[in-house]
């Protein structure tokens, strides 16, 4: 065994996005391209030497190869130890969830979450720091900056390692440790939830049905909800993680979580049902007949968080990404804890968690989670609805109305105009921002345009500025269109618009009737025909 170092050049556009380097597999195969960024992560952080990483990834397509590489660079760039899961294996809330308990110095994540995979689809790799959470900007800057002028890389020649066996072995100086990829996080859920009701809720013959969507919650939700919880076998369906995920796109929305969907919908539908993405860190929660938004979803957790035994002493505050509903907002304003409002991309809510200003946070994106660990958690968002759902007695959908009935609701939707030309989604987001000033007072149908402006953000904690996140149209009714870019894509660009209109009375209509003329008038306002040459979008969560 020894350690090489290697001549190399930069390779282009090596800037993580919303959530670590995503690329195409073709892009990331190419020789010394995943060594180029691993060396920059290495290279832009400091003191590790004889430190703990953790390791692993959502089990998609390169991961395997890629562990490989990670291993020996580490060895030979001088960490102490890796902790890896077992067949290179971690979701990315046990990633979080382990960088926290053993206090690493941090972790490595392999995934490019709900995007395919396979060798035609996507692969990725994002840097979480010891808090367990996604690096921040100052941090992604500098191995972007690192990227570009990296000169060598160092690895050693050991031969590929043995994943297969929990145990450790070493190479070079550095320990490898091959750890039970469920273990850790399965404990910290029962720390949280009160794993007996929801055992006697199913031993009563409640019903799940988990879709894992051939994607890393497999293992973890089959050991946690049929062995740990005594859910019925087969409750967990598509438990097998594929390099492919099945040729399906494992994204928890009512339009990729199609099989899903049409089971509850259907005349056997379970009690509830639920999703997870490749990695894990996304949740969908389906009812009989109703698909819970997320942002609803996130404002039932904050106000009946106290029903839950990891929250029973109540939450300190709640964040949201600015495009969420603002459901969640008057939750707060009725316990009288603040609510941020934050940039999309779960990396903004890691201060606040550290700083205790908030417990609970989410994202329209089907992202929710908590003080526990530093990223979103699927499980934990499934767990907190199962446990509540044992507390009350109460079913998913009287759940979602009595929640209305007390708040009012937040009618919600988002159209994505997938994979369009960069220059036209400039050009839609630059012409809005130029019509900004003239917009106040113009009258749409029956809306009024009350303000408009494009987010930024500074963070309350570290000061920090976030600018052009969004631009915002606000109606005087409290209804809200945003636009904005994807920070996650991989080919072209995606245009997001957001439709969120408040209601207090009329719970029950229909979501088209309900958001059909804010959706014309986004269209007549940014001009989405024309800029995105599309007539229809994409998809529509
Ligand atoms: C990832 C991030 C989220 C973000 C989502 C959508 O899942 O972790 O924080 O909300 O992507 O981001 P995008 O920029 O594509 O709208
Ligand atoms: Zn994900």
């Amino acid at each position: 065994m020894s350690i090489q170092t290697i001549s190399t050049t930069p390779f282009e556009g090596q800037n993580p996005g919303t959530s670590g380097l995503r690329k195409t597999v073709d892009v990331f195969r190419q020789p010394r391209y995943l060594e180029n960024f691993v060396q920059s992560i290495f290279d832009s952080v400091e003191g590790y030497q004889g430190k703990t990483l953790v390791l692993g990834g959502d089990g998609r397509y390169f991961n395997s190869v890629a562990i490989q590489i990670i291993l020996k660079m580490a060895a030979a760039n001088g960490f102490g130890k890796v902790l890896v899961g077992q067949y290179g294996i971690l979701s990315t809330p046990a990633v979080s969830c382990i960088i926290r308990k053993y206090q690493t110095f941090g972790g490595i994540i392999l995934s490019a979450s709900h995007n395919p995979g396979g060798p035609d689809g996507d692969f990725g790799i994002k840097y979480n720091i010891g808090n367990g959470g996604p690096a921040p900007e100052k941090v992604t800057n500098a191995i972007y900056a690192q990227s570009q002028v990296i000169r060598e890389y160092r690895i050693s020649d050991a031969p590929d390692v043995d994943l297969s066996e929990i145990g450790s072995v070493q190479m070079e100086k550095m320990t490898i440790e091959v750890i039970d990829s469920v273990a850790d996080y399965a404990e910290l859920m029962q720390s949280l939830f009160d794993f007996q009701a929801i055992h006697t809720m199913f031993a009563n013959g409640f019903t799940l049905r988990f879709d894992a969507m051939h994607a890393v919650c497999g293992p973890y939700a089959t050991t946690i909800m049929e062995k740990m919880l005594g859910a019925p076998e087969g409750t967990v369906v598509n438990a097998i993680p594929l390099e492919d995920f099945g040729g399906h796109h494992p994204d928890p929305n009512p339009v990729n979580a199609r099989e899903l969907m049409d089971y509850m919908n259907g005349p056997d539908a379970a009690d509830m049902g639920a999703a997870t993405d490749g990695d894990g860190d996304r949740n969908m929660i389906v009812g009989r007949h109703i698909a819970v938004t997320p942002s609803d979803s996130l404002a039932i957790l904050a106000a009946n968080a106290t029903l839950i035994p990891g929250y029973s002493k109540g939450i300190v505050g709640v964040a949201r990404s600015m495009p969420t509903s603002t459901a969640v907002d008057r939750v707060a304003a009725a316990l009288k804890v603040p609510c941020y409002e934050t940039p999309t991309g779960w990396k903004f809510f890691g201060d606040l968690l550290d700083d205790n200003k908030i417990t609970l946070c989410g994202e329209e994106s089907y992202g929710t989670s908590s003080n526990h660990i530093r990223e979103k958690d699927g499980i934990w968002a499934i767990l907190f609805w199962l446990n509540l759902l044992a507390v009350t007695g109460k079913s998913v959908g009287k759940t979602v109305h009595d929640h209305w009935k007390r708040y009012g609701r937040n009618y919600y939707s988002r159209h994505d105009y997938v994979n369009i030309d960069s220059k036209g989604a400039d050009g839609l987001m630059n012409r809005l921002r130029s019509l900004l000033g003239s917009l106040k007072g113009k009258v749409f149908g029956s809306y009024v345009v009350e303000k408009a402006d494009e987010f930024s953000y500074a963070d309350p904690v570290d000061g920090s500025v976030s600018e052009r996140q969004g631009i915002r149209i606000f109606f005087t009714d409290g209804s809200r269109i945003v636009f904005r870019l994807s920070g996650t894509g991989t080919v072209g660009a995606t245009l997001r618009v957001y439709f969120d209109r408040y209601e207090k009375e009329r719970l029950d209509m229909d979501m088209q009737t309900a958001l059909g003329e804010l959706v014309g008038i986004a269209g007549k306002i940014a001009d989405i025909k024309a800029y995105t040459g599309l007539d229809e979008p994409t998809v529509v969560t």
